[in-house]
């Protein structure tokens, strides 16, 4: 790293020379608002002008997102014609914006807001005609609503540079420019995967998941027997919500504030993970034997499975068979459970707390059913269930650490904690898949060639002299290198896993928004960190569980036992298992790709 020295407000410092402004500052202590600049304090863009500073020698006002340091720069962040000129970028995004913040799911955690109070704006300064917008609520993961946006663009580099998709971009121009996919179109008419990248980077109310928590009410109004699962992921970012640092975790009073809200049941779907892990471990170690295609791919990512839908249906064959651990867990629950319980099973409503918008999409599949009844009936963010918690008038702080209902299917392993980040699956399906290859236990239980936030990770697996390649992916940008080796047959693997999400479902697009990474921030290393905070959350808890393997959970062992005898039974496959589809004909625009 090669530094220069700066001057800010006429007081010296030292920065590195490859810092843009807005980056050198915020290493200095300062400050300065931003929008259309995200993560890392650099933009390509630079529409919003919220970020502008004096700069000496320059006759005009800069982007401070967009300029960079060099040696002996002098900036001015407090020059009167700079404060001015912040507030007035503001104001001008104010006057073409809707402004119905009572009913806006973004407030209280709205950056235009908070930049506003920032800036000082006032009311109605420049008031006028306002763009013609769109409200795009049919799809089942993602509403837009264009009054809300500022045209920052965070959206549209998000999906293309964590996605490697260009789902959304700039449409129409001048006053009219607005965000959203090709020609207007609705969420549900475009291939969009609805992993929600883009709904966090967005600093408004413009992207938001689809809420279900009226479906909630409605099911407790009638009567319904609500039984909750939460997936790992939300405990490890959940207590954000609520003012506590990144990497907290949230297991303990999540729990308890569950069981505040009324559920009839508040159960891990670390369960249902351990259960994905006994079929697709068995999955793949019959494939190896067999002719199936190879390598086999994990199928519990909603949003991958989009991917592949859409983009490579002719490696459809590639795909584990099992469906995501919530689904199976509903499914359980809606058989087993229902029948040791003498539970009428049309009674029974399932929820799932996800940290994932595809979830919304994945539920409404058609083949996520079994004898007429949906696995599971309600998927809810983390974000929604903190609102609910808000709601309900429950004080996040003074929840007592509860445990998750002892019933039937009460109990997971730490391999199945560890399913909420990327390698996580691979993790524990080879503890699994070991054991059944050799009847012995893996030691050491931890395999870390697949741990960490490299897009792509590789390693070779030996048992007992046999070598395995597996591999790890997340971001699609990523899944796509192994897809075109696989396609032109190039593949070294014999398993991959592959998650929707950058880093896995501690990063899912229902997730806590990580505000700090937009705004002013006073942690600096925060951005490179709070992946590997949420992860150390789950890996803590997998070393301190007492059972870290699946095919050890005494509850797994018991319905095998007695409900579905083996993996791979056929109740195993009518309960457990699924079928995808190619979308590719409903957008045939996707085979001139
Ligand atoms: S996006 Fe922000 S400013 Fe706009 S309506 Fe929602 S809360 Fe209010
Ligand atoms: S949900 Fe994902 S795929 Fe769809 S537009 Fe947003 S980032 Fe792109
Ligand atoms: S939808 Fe959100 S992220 Fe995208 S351009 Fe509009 S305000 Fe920015
Ligand atoms: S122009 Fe710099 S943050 Fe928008």
């Amino acid at each position: 790293m090669s530094v220069v020295h700066i001057k800010i407000e006429n007081h010296d410092y030292e920065v590195d020379s490859s810092m843009t402004v807005l980056q050198a500052a915020r290493s200095c202590g300062y400050n300065i608002p931003s929008l259309c600049s995200w993560k890392n304090g650099r933009c390509s863009l630079a529409s919003c002008r919220v970020c502008l500073v004096a700069v000496k020698g320059e006759n005009r006002l800069v982007p401070s997102c967009a300029y960079p340091v060099r040696e002996g720069l002098e900036v001015f962040i407090n020059d009167p014609t700079a404060v001015e000129a912040r507030r007035t970028s503001v104001e001008l995004l104010l006057s073409n914006h809707s402004l119905n913040c009572q009913a806006c799911s973004k407030n209280g955690q709205c950056e235009l807001l908070e930049v506003s109070r920032i800036v000082g704006a006032r009311q109605d300064m420049y008031a006028g005609e306002k763009t013609e917008t769109t409200l795009d609520n049919l799809a089942p993961g993602l509403v837009r609503d264009t009054s809300k946006c500022i045209l920052c663009g965070r959206c549209i580099e998000t999906c293309k540079a964590d996605q490697g998709l260009g789902i959304l971009g700039f449409e129409k121009r001048g006053f009219k420019t607005i965000v959203g996919p090709s020609e207007n179109r609705s969420f549900k008419d475009v291939p969009c995967i609805q992993c929600g990248q883009c709904v966090n980077a967005c600093p408004t109310g413009a992207l938001m998941e689809h809420s279900e928590i009226d479906k909630l009410d409605q099911a407790f109004a009638e009567g319904k027997i609500v039984i909750v699962q939460t997936a790992p992921a939300v405990r490890a970012a959940i207590a954000e919500e609520f003012g506590e640092k990144i990497g907290t975790s949230g297991t303990g009073k999540m729990v308890a504030a569950l069981h505040r809200l009324g559920f009839y049941r508040v159960f891990d779907t670390n369960f249902g993970a351990d259960l994905t892990i006994m079929e697709e471990a068995n999955e793949w170690v019959h494939r190896l034997s067999s002719k199936a295609p190879s390598p086999m791919i994990t199928s519990c990512s909603p949003g991958w499975i989009n991917y592949i839908e859409f983009y490579y249906p002719q490696l459809l064959s590639h795909l584990s068979s099992c469906k995501s651990p919530h689904q199976m867990m509903g499914a359980i629950i809606k058989s087993y459970y229902a029948e040791k319980h003498h539970i009428d099973r049309s009674k029974i409503c399932v929820v799932s707390i996800m940290p994932c918008i595809a979830k919304k999409y994945e539920n409404k599949r058609d083949a996520n059913t079994v004898d007429g009844l949906k696995d599971v009936d309600i998927v809810l963010t983390t974000r929604e269930l903190a609102k609910l918690i808000r709601r309900a008038g429950i004080s996040w702080k003074k929840l007592p650490d509860e445990k998750f209902d002892d019933d039937l299917i009460g109990e997971y392993s730490g391999a199945g904690v560890i399913f909420g980040v990327t390698g996580g699956v691979m993790e524990a399906a080879i503890r699994t898949a070991y054991h059944i290859l050799t009847n012995e236990e893996l030691e050491p239980i931890e395999f870390t060639p697949v741990r960490g936030f490299k897009g792509i990770k590789s390693a070779e697996l030996n048992i007992k002299g046999e070598h395995y390649q597996i591999a790890v992916a997340s971001g699609m940008k990523n899944a796509k290198v192994l897809l075109e080796e696989i396609q032109n047959g190039t593949s070294p693997y014999d398993f991959i896993e592959i998650m929707g999400c950058p880093g896995g479902c501690i990063n899912g697009g229902g997730q806590p928004y990580v505000k700090e990474l937009f705004l002013p921030n006073e942690d600096d290393d925060i951005l490179e960190t709070y992946i590997s905070k949420r992860a150390h959350v789950l890996y803590e808890e997998d070393v301190n569980k007492e059972v870290r393997r699946s095919h050890l959970n005494p509850d797994i062992i018991r319905l095998y036992r007695d409900f579905l005898k083996e993996p791979g039974s056929h109740l195993a496959h009518k309960l457990l298992h699924t079928s995808y589809n190619s979308k590719r004909e409903k957008y045939p625009v996707l085979e001139e790709k």
